[in-house]
């Protein structure tokens, strides 16, 4: 088999430098008071990990500035404030059901726009802070108003998945068809 065409590698598959501060400050934000809640799985992606999944979407799936962004099953929200600097979308939500990680959400925004001036800066353009709603997946209406969802769903029960599934395919602001698995 002739050896494959090299692919040139676009710069904005790599974090930049602001995403690798903001996953430095959400490393010292952890370390101070642990990423863990009373349920479900801890678990995160590197900063490396979700910028090849945003960019995924971004080439995908058309995720752009204009779009509201929903993580489904979000923890502490390092992938929406990721979200929010890279593409640097214009509103990120999460879904999770842990009360004691959506509590560590919030003290964790307040922890960069603190500490981060280039975070609070990126802020000062967008329509409403990031926000975490505290719910099941399963007890959840409708993922309106996203037009794009993400979920890292490892230790999700079969039923979480399933409603997910059903969100997914009754939400008419997820208006792009392709999925993208990475
Ligand atoms: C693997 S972690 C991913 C956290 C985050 N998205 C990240 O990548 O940093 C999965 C998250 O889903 C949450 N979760 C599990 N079952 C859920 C459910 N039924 N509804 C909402 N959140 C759920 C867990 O509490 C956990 O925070």
């Amino acid at each position: 088999m002739p050896p494959l065409p090299a692919i040139a590698q676009p710069s904005n598959q790599k974090p930049s430098k602001d995403t690798t501060e903001m996953h430095t400050k959400m490393n010292s934000f952890e370390e101070m008071t642990g990423g863990t809640g009373i349920k479900g799985l801890y678990g995160t992606l590197t900063c490396l990990s979700i910028q090849l999944c945003l960019y995924a979407m971004v080439r995908k799936a058309g995720l752009r500035r204009s779009s509201v962004f929903v993580d489904i099953g979000s923890g502490i929200n390092r992938v929406l404030f990721h979200a929010l600097l890279y593409p640097a979308v214009e509103w990120a939500f999460g879904i999770e059901f842990d009360p004691v990680k959506v509590l560590k959400a919030v003290a964790a925004f307040d922890y960069l726009m603190q500490k981060m001036p280039v975070f609070k800066a990126a802020m000062k353009n967008k329509s409403a802070p990031p926000k975490a709603n505290c719910a099941s997946i399963s007890e959840v209406g409708t993922l309106s108003p996203a037009t794009h969802a993400f979920t890292f769903w490892v230790g999700m029960t079969k039923a979480a998945k399933m409603a997910i599934g059903r969100l997914w395919n009754n939400c008419p602001s997820l208006k792009v068809s392709s999925r993208v698995v990475v």
